[in-house]
């Protein structure tokens, strides 16, 4: 496998990270993923633009253009001959003497990797996934990509434990969102419930298309808060990231939701998205 790192590719095992990254000690980095189909990137025009905004927020200079980002990424999936998976993307501010101030004159450090993965075809899409809600104990600035993802491995551990795939997130009683996903529900007069954009969650891609997507098809879509309860009692949930694009949820907290099924509806707007990323 090949990666990359500060302007090179290389095999992965030979691309080493100093210890006094910023990265390791602090957190202090950004990330992005992008999902690929068919050898492309799947909705890269905006993954760069959440990158750019990321790095603005905790001013990291960005060191790429738009192309040059976009051309490095073709690189590395065409390199490692990725048909469908994941493109991951960090940067961090760099390394330096341990100090919680910003280094002056640092190069950022810079790193991508891609997983081949099977998105379109993958089981999980069948069946639909478990979720189990968990308290969402996240900083404020969840808009932010940021890789200090403590509280989500957490969640995400609980879900695993649980015997589920993903956990949602919960603040003064409403869904915030998934550990790594957007969450979703459907009500029995076959509305789409999501939750408002804020700092409160990261403004998902994938939960951008399917927003077009529905209104695009004429289905109603309200963008508001809803509880715990308003999920248990929904007709369909389902969950979207650029890792999965649509997935049906079939349980939350054992619950089965609806039927126990994927939804009629969760399900349309999974091919819509699949024939929107192809
Ligand atoms: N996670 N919410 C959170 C907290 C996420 O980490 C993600 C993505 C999403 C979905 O966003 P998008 O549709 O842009 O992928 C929502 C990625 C896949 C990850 O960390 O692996």
């Amino acid at each position: 496998r090949v990666v990359f790192l500060n302007g090179a590719f290389l095999p992965a095992d030979e691309a080493k990270v100093s210890v006094m990254d910023r990265g390791f000690l602090f957190s202090d980095g950004v990330y992005e993923g992008v999902g690929i189909l068919g050898g492309h990137l799947v909705d890269n025009e905006p993954h760069l633009e959440r990158f750019e905004r990321s790095m603005r927020e905790i001013q990291i200079t960005n060191p790429h253009s738009r192309a040059e980002w976009t051309r490095l990424e073709e690189e590395l999936v065409r390199r490692n001959g990725v048909a469908e998976g994941f493109l991951y993307i960090q940067i961090t501010r760099g390394v330096a003497e341990r100090d919680f101030m910003f280094p002056k004159a640092v190069d950022p450090t810079v790193m991508m990797f891609t997983q081949a993965k099977s998105i379109a075809n993958s089981p999980a899409a069948e069946t639909g996934v478990a979720v189990i809600t968990v308290e969402d104990q996240r900083w404020r600035r969840r808009d932010i990509k940021s890789v200090s993802l403590l509280a989500q491995v957490l969640a995400k551990q609980a879900a695993g434990d649980a015997g589920a795939q993903e956990a949602w997130m919960v603040e003064d009683g409403f869904v915030t969102e998934g550990g790594s996903s957007s969450a979703f529900i459907v009500t029995k007069a076959g509305n789409i419930v999501v939750r408002p954009l804020s700092n409160a969650i990261l403004p998902g891609i994938t939960r951008k298309s399917l927003l077009r997507l529905s209104k695009e098809a004429g289905i109603t879509l309200e963008e508001r808060l809803f509880t715990v309860q308003e999920a248990y009692d929904a007709a369909e949930a389902f969950l979207t990231s650029a890792s999965n694009f649509v997935l049906p949820v079939v349980s939350i907290d054992g619950r089965p939701v609806g039927d126990g099924k994927p939804g009629p509806l969760t399900q349309r707007l999974r091919h819509l998205y699949l024939d929107m990323a192809r």
